[in-house]
């Protein structure tokens, strides 16, 4: 009986991401964007504990835990009944998601519980799926997840899904400047497209390649070239649909962020800083500048799912 090795849960951890490049092709027949991105996992962890259960149920905490569904809707939902039906076993299991990731934020918080919840559910029920197994599920269930699995630095193309590990030394320390409001994805890049049709180059078929410098500076740990290569393009869209974010940028900028990008589709503000201290010192002045609802101090890259025992 699997289920009584684990009496009191499989409690795994796993990370925000933000999008050191995200270059946004054309709309593809299955409705996504054709994507080059490099992703980067950071600290900012939600954690995901999985128990032995006569059903499939979920409870969330954190803040704006209210905002987020606690059924079928829930993307940790889809990636438990998706392994359980892989695996031909019950879908029983009690899911409990503290959040801190903020919700509809650009950093994949969605994802990022799906993931763990594939890598708790595995060990709960003792599937056996290798890693590999829990990665085509991931990318079955959407963008972000296969990447939030994987953590660290990697190149994302398809529509984000398909990943190559990017080679990154070093520590490099971000600060999030979250909003007291979300954004909707399919919304940001209805607003890209919307925003492309009514300029006069249209929409590009590819999405634009990450730079080299960009590959450089994270080979040498270089966080200064790094901030000159940082690149987003949903950030028009998003600062289209929520305003507010070009003084929540301008302000990193003007109290020492060696660059500012909004992350994924926005609205959290990522702002790379020199050093632990720094961020520390940029994350009391953005806050005190009344910019932002919150800013949290994160390193990268982190690790992807994985159990806390
Ligand atoms: O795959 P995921 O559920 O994270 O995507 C959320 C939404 O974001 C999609 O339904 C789509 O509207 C948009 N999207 C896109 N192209 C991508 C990724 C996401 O248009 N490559």
């Amino acid at each position: 009986m699997p289920l009584l090795h684990y009496p009191a849960g499989v409690r795994v951890r796993v990370p925000a991401k933000v999008n050191l490049h995200l270059g946004v092709g054309g709309v593809r027949p299955d409705g996504y964007h054709e994507l080059n991105t490099v992703f980067q996992a950071v600290d900012l962890v939600d954690e995901v504990i999985a128990y032995p259960a006569r059903h499939l149920e979920i409870s969330i905490s954190g803040p704006h835990a209210d905002e987020v569904p606690a059924d079928s809707r829930n993307l940790a939902w889809r990636a438990a009944s998706l392994l359980a039906e892989r695996a031909q076993v019950a879908p029983h299991v009690r899911l409990e998601i503290a959040k801190a990731i903020p919700v509809a934020g650009g950093m994949a918080g969605g994802s990022a519980d799906a993931a763990a919840t594939l890598v708790a559910c595995a060990e709960l029920w003792q599937t056996s799926s290798s890693r590999p197994e829990l990665a085509q599920l991931a990318a079955e269930l959407g963008s972000d997840v296969a990447f939030c699995l994987l953590g660290g630095t990697a190149l994302g193309t398809g529509r984000g899904e398909i990943l190559a590990p990017v080679l990154s030394t070093g520590t490099f320390w971000w600060v999030l400047a979250l909003a007291d409001y979300g954004l909707s994805t399919p919304a940001v890049y209805a607003e890209f497209d919307r925003l492309n049709q009514s300029s006069s180059k249209g929409i590009p078929q590819d999405a634009a390649g990450s730079p080299d410098a960009l590959f450089d500076a994270l080979r040498a740990g270089d966080t200064r070239g790094l901030a000159q290569t940082l690149n987003n393009d949903l950030q028009p869209a998003a600062v289209s649909l929520a305003p507010a974010l070009r003084r929540t940028l301008a302000a990193g900028g003007e109290l020492g962020a060696l660059a500012g990008i909004v992350s994924g589709s926005g609205p959290t503000c990522a702002f790379l800083t020199s050093s632990q201290r720094s961020a520390t010192r940029l994350a009391a002045a953005l806050t005190a500048e009344d910019v932002c609802r919150s800013t949290r101090v994160a390193s990268g890259p982190a690790s992807g799912a994985r159990i806390v025992r």
